[in-house]
């Protein structure tokens, strides 16, 4: 068969369009067979996406019990600071930020639980936040869902006020993608588009190295190889729909071992 018989098939393959289906009555899966489920359908206030109580079960469940220390950007109604406390547990640290001075109404420091005013796209204010309260376990940006200030956000967070070992997590990545508005796709490239360019970020090592340079066994075996700054602490970059989560972690240099 001819390439492009080939791509034409593969494209019809992947690009046939089909149906899904909702259910509209209780009880919802993604609530029900979910510890963070459980817990959000008791606390007034909230509004989420079903879809993401699987993935903070899946992202955030080695951090239960383990007293982690979580910003959330976007208080509204308090509902998510809420499940962050009850999910986290005892000893669990939880910092809420908002534009909107009404969210101050939701700290409660008797049970850990803050919230500071201010504006995620403004680098001196989050800097001032990882200076008093970092660094953090967990980073969720459920803020104004824009892309600059998704992408101004992670800039000032993720290598500065993320801890190693440590997950930044962006909601609501549809934002980039509604047909009706262009209110969140403010700039010339998408949110989406910047994420999706850390996975390059992530492998730019392989650029200027062969694989024998990072050969254990090859007389001219690399222990050390420069990296940009990031790619050092981009362990994974998970998307979902509407969700990415990025994991943090110290690389060791790409060795391999020919046996
Ligand atoms: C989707 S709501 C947060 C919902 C909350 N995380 C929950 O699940 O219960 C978004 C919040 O982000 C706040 N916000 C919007 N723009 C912001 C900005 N530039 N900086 C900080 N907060 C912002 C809004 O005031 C609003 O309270």
């Amino acid at each position: 068969m001819q390439n492009t018989d080939h791509n034409e098939n593969m494209k019809n393959i992947i690009l046939k369009r089909t149906t899904i289906e909702s259910k509209k009555e209780p009880p919802y899966d993604d609530i029900e067979n979910t510890r963070s489920g459980n817990i959000w359908k008791n606390i007034p206030g909230g509004h989420k996406w079903l879809d993401y109580f699987k993935i903070y079960d899946k992202e955030f469940s080695r951090f239960v019990n383990t007293k982690p220390r979580v910003l959330e950007i976007g208080v509204y109604r308090g509902a998510s600071l809420r499940l962050w406390k009850n999910f986290f547990g005892e000893g669990s640290f939880i910092l809420g930020i908002d534009l909107n001075e009404q969210c101050l109404k939701h700290q409660s420091p008797d049970e850990n639980i803050f919230v500071e005013i201010g504006d995620q796209s403004n680098q001196d204010f989050l800097k001032d936040i990882i200076n008093r309260y970092g660094p953090f376990d967990i980073i969720i940006d459920d803020g104004s869902h824009m892309a600059s200030h998704q992408i101004i956000s992670f800039m000032s967070l993720f290598y500065e006020g993320l801890k190693v070992g440590g997950i930044y997590l962006v909601e609501d990545l549809e934002c980039m993608y509604w047909g009706s508005t262009n209110t969140y796709r403010d700039l010339p490239s998408t949110s989406v588009d910047f994420f999706k360019k850390l996975i390059d970020f992530q492998n730019e090592v392989f650029s200027r190295y062969s694989c024998n340079d990072l050969s254990i066994n090859s007389e001219d075996f690399k222990n050390q190889v420069d990296v940009i700054n990031i790619s050092k602490f981009l362990y994974s970059v998970t998307f979902y729909q509407g969700v990415v989560a990025i994991e943090k972690e110290e690389k060791n240099p790409p060795r391999v071992l020919h046996i």
